[in-house]
């Protein structure tokens, strides 16, 4: 029997960052290691619109598969489905409530809600600040049933240029989690003696 290539599945949900979900569709799409399966919610639609000015349609052209959010029978709503996990890249803080309290009422929190019971991995860009205690909590929660919960937050220390130095990072960064082989990170971190060496060749002096 032929092999099948490793599904991924990604959402994309109503938080600001809506170029992380884009960005790691086009890598994985570029490695070509996993079918993607992706789902954007409404206000994940609105978001892309309103941060990158992409209609849904350009949203979902990087993808393999495209559900419906509303689609709660597509293949990705059963653990029969075989995947190796889930990201959702941005995550908002009421899709993490869902997927926090087990509130699958649609497809993007039903999928997430497979991954744990089936303790596949789930990763969580959940994306807001400041942070209530509800958003604490439900991220402690999901923390417990096993997803990890993957904050966009920019890595200072690798010295980011421009905005899209910190996507690519925090692309780069999903993806290990995933055991995925890339090139996403320019510069990874190996050891403060070699960070000081190579600055100081650099001609960096403070
Ligand atoms: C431009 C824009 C930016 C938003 N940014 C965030 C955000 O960073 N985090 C968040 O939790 N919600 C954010 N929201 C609100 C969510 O979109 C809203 O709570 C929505 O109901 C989430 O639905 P979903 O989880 O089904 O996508 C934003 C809304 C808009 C219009």
């Amino acid at each position: 029997m032929a092999e099948r290539k490793k599904r991924i599945v990604v959402g994309i949900s109503g938080a600001s960052g809506a170029v992380i979900g884009v960005r790691l569709l086009a890598a994985l799409h570029r490695l070509g290691t996993h079918e993607t399966h992706l789902i954007v919610s409404s206000s994940g639609a609105v978001t892309a619109a309103q941060e990158l000015g992409l209609a849904r349609g350009h949203l979902e052209a990087v993808a393999d598969v495209v559900h419906n959010v509303r689609d709660i029978g597509a293949a990705v709503a059963s653990g029969s489905f075989v995947t190796e996990g889930m990201v959702i890249a941005p995550c908002s803080m009421k899709t993490l409530a869902g997927v926090a309290n087990g509130f699958a009422d649609n497809l993007l929190a039903r999928a997430a809600d497979v991954m744990l019971k089936e303790r596949r991995r789930l990763v969580l860009v959940a994306r807001e600040t400041p942070l209530n205690l509800a958003h604490l909590r439900n991220m402690t929660l999901a923390t417990e049933m096993g997803a990890i919960v993957m904050p966009p937050v920019p890595a200072f220390y690798a010295h980011p240029q421009t905005i899209d130095d910190v996507v690519d990072h925090t692309v780069g960064r999903i993806l290990d989690l995933f055991g995925i082989e890339h090139g996403e990170i320019a510069r990874r971190w190996s050891g403060l003696a070699d960070e000081f060496g190579g600055r100081a060749a650099r001609g960096v002096t403070s």
